[in-house]
């Protein structure tokens, strides 16, 4: 082996350019040439190719984005499309290849590992964490972070005013951000697209937990089946007549910023396995952390099974944001 590529494909996420830097480093320690792909699927069907050099990666540890460019290709669906990618790997003697992205983009990979005849790792790079295989994914915990600071400061003004807030976090299929940033800064209520949201009793809730108090604040996923803050709040505005309420969409706020430690971490010891894994020649499979520990997961299993977020006493829960 002598050649690996490296593509950020899909959302961008907080700790990829960190894991760019780490998988490009251990690529010269093994005596290999990393070679970036420019802007995901899309560079690789139409051959943005450009060799790393050592100091490419030169202070990116703590920069958020990708400097390799992302982007959601769904021209790569197309097989067609998918023979000028293969013919661009083989054209620049490309021997394995690493991408870092979400489910969409390891779907994508799992096709070309099958068309090409090149061994393919996948690093967990979003902040939704909603891949099977790992506890968490590369920026979710920055995201996270992001997203508790920002309600903090809701927080302030909602008490000053007595207001009620639904503040809309991303999360097109999953609620791990609404969930924790729930927990994590004492929200009053939460809705993710995992549960059934039942309009009435929110507002009952909101009526009840009100008795006394200054704010609420109700975390609402952007994917939830009732719809996002703005639906809930047009929807429940008929039953809290009395209540003063407000809306805020956190959006790509949550996506930007500086990676966070333990996502630094993540990403420098998950992009130097995926370096070791290609050289021991597996493929087809995700790099994930289990209990501190760097795991293993098939693209078929990290696809296949959606991970859904948990709580453990989903009753005292309930109190703990009600209090
Ligand atoms: O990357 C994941 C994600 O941030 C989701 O949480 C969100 O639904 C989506 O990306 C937004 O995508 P875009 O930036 O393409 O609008």
């Amino acid at each position: 082996m002598k050649k690996i590529a490296i593509l950020t494909s899909g959302g961008d996420a907080p700790g990829m350019n960190t894991a760019i830097r780490a998988i490009t480093k251990a690529a010269f320690h093994y005596n290999l040439q990393a070679v970036g792909i420019k802007d995901g699927y899309d560079g690789l069907m139409a051959g943005r190719f450009v060799n790393m050099k050592y100091t490419d990666v030169d202070n990116i540890i703590q920069r958020g984005g990708t400097i390799l460019g992302s982007a959601r290709s769904p021209e790569f669906k197309n097989k067609e499309a998918r023979k000028e990618a293969i013919k661009n790997i083989k054209d620049a003697g490309i021997d394995g290849l690493i991408v870092i992205g979400g489910d969409g983009s390891f779907r994508g990979a799992k096709i070309l590992a099958e068309e090409v005849n090149i061994p393919v790792i996948g690093l967990p790079g979003t902040i939704d964490n909603d891949l099977y295989g790992t506890e968490a994914t590369i920026g979710y915990d920055t995201a996270l972070n992001t997203i508790v600071s920002a309600i903090d400061n809701i927080r302030d003004t909602a008490s000053s005013h007595k207001r009620v807030f639904f503040v809309e976090v991303m999360g097109r299929n999953s609620g791990f951000l609404a969930l924790n940033s729930a927990i994590a800064s004492g929200a009053e209520s939460v809705l993710i697209p995992e549960t059934i949201t039942n309009i009435e009793a929110l507002a009952k809730q909101i009526k009840s937990q009100n008795k006394g108090r200054r704010s609420s604040i109700i975390i609402v996923a952007e994917g939830d089946e009732e719809g996002g803050a703005m639906d809930i709040m047009r929807k429940i505005k008929p039953h809290l007549e009395d209540f003063r309420l407000r809306t805020t969409i956190l959006g790509h706020i949550q996506r930007g910023g500086s990676p966070s430690y333990f996502d630094r971490a993540l990403a420098t010891r998950s992009g130097i396995m995926a370096v070791e894994l290609l050289l021991d020649g597996k493929t087809q499979q995700m790099v994930g952390i289990k209990a501190d520990e760097l795991i293993t997961t098939d693209f078929k299993d990290a696809i296949g099974k959606h991970a859904i977020p948990k709580v453990e006493k989903e009753e005292l829960l309930g109190k703990l944001l009600t209090l």
